[in-house]
């Protein structure tokens, strides 16, 4: 696996991929790399023949108050996982060579951007899809991955790429989970041990929730209620949202027709943690 921490050097080497013949995937993270990422990079490797991984945490799509400084970074483990899981090229440049001094530009997606997550983190979003433009122009890769599990995420960048007529295909790979059920994340490890064992609540509320789809409920409140009630047996949970929305506008729905998205944001009372999952009810797999 060959590491580039220069935007020249990567660009070039996109490039000669690329000219080569080569179908390129990108899977971009901020590292501090789990299950859930390297899931990723298999699913990029059944697309690609040259896969590249970002590993940049971006300090735009963080607020004031949140954790940039203290996120975790484990570069050296994210080196040897990243490699063992097939990834070809490793991108990992400084601050400095993403955000040139001086600079002035950045991207945002209107509207779906202000509801669930966007409601508590106003400025996130539009830093998200900047450094992925970013990503995008650097690397100009044929498919792109992202994960299930931030689904707002996902249907923004997608929006994204039909808006700005970007020449990559979004895939976006399943939720992958902790055995009793909660999504793998980051800022897991920021969990008290007494969080850490009412977490998986968030996952069952869900489960509940797709349990009474699956018997024909198709009312938003009794499926959210669902969701509020199992997380409301730990004391510890403060549940920030839960939405059945679009999975394309992300508008709020009432009654659900054919398909939804059910996403919850919480915080952890504890730690503070902000953990966010998700389930599409009535997708077809
Ligand atoms: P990060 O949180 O590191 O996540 C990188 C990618 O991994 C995202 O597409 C995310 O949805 C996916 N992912 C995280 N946990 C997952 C899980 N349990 N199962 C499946 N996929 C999972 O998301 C970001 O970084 C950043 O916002 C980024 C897109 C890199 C831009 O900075």
């Amino acid at each position: 696996m060959k590491i580039v921490t220069s935007v020249v050097e990567m660009i070039d080497l996109a490039r000669t991929c690329r000219s080569g013949g080569s179908i390129l995937a990108l899977v971009p993270t901020m590292g501090a790399l789990h299950r859930g990422h390297l899931s990723l990079l298999s699913i990029a490797g059944e697309h690609a023949d040259c896969t590249v991984m970002s590993v940049f945490v971006n300090p735009t799509q963080f607020g004031p108050d949140e954790d940039y400084l203290k996120y975790p970074r484990t570069f050296d483990a994210d080196c040897r996982a990243a490699e063992s899981a097939g990834c070809d090229i490793l991108f990992a440049p400084p601050v400095e060579e993403m955000y040139p001094p001086g600079h002035r530009t950045s991207v945002s997606v209107s509207g779906i951007t202000e509801r669930l997550c966007g409601a508590s983190r106003p400025t996130h979003f539009r830093g998200v899809t900047t450094v992925v433009l970013k990503l995008f122009n650097i690397v100009n890769p044929h498919v792109a991955i992202f994960g299930a599990k931030d689904a707002q995420q996902a249907t923004v960048i997608k929006r994204m790429v039909v808006d700005l007529h970007c020449p990559t295909r979004v895939i976006v790979g399943p939720i992958v989970r902790e055995d009793d059920g909660l999504a793998l994340s980051s800022r897991n490890g920021y969990l008290t041990p007494a969080e850490r064992a009412v977490a998986p609540l968030i996952h069952r509320g869900l489960g509940n929730a797709e349990a009474l789809f699956a018997g024909g409920e198709r009312h938003a409140d009794v499926l959210r209620d669902a969701v509020r009630n199992e997380c409301a047996q730990s004391e510890l949970i403060d549940p920030e949202y839960v939405e059945i929305v679009d999975q394309l506008t992300l508008e709020p729905l009432s009654l659900i027709t054919s398909s939804a998205l059910l996403a919850i944001a919480c915080r952890m009372k504890e730690s503070a943690t902000r953990l966010i999952d998700n389930t599409l009810l009535g997708a077809v797999p």
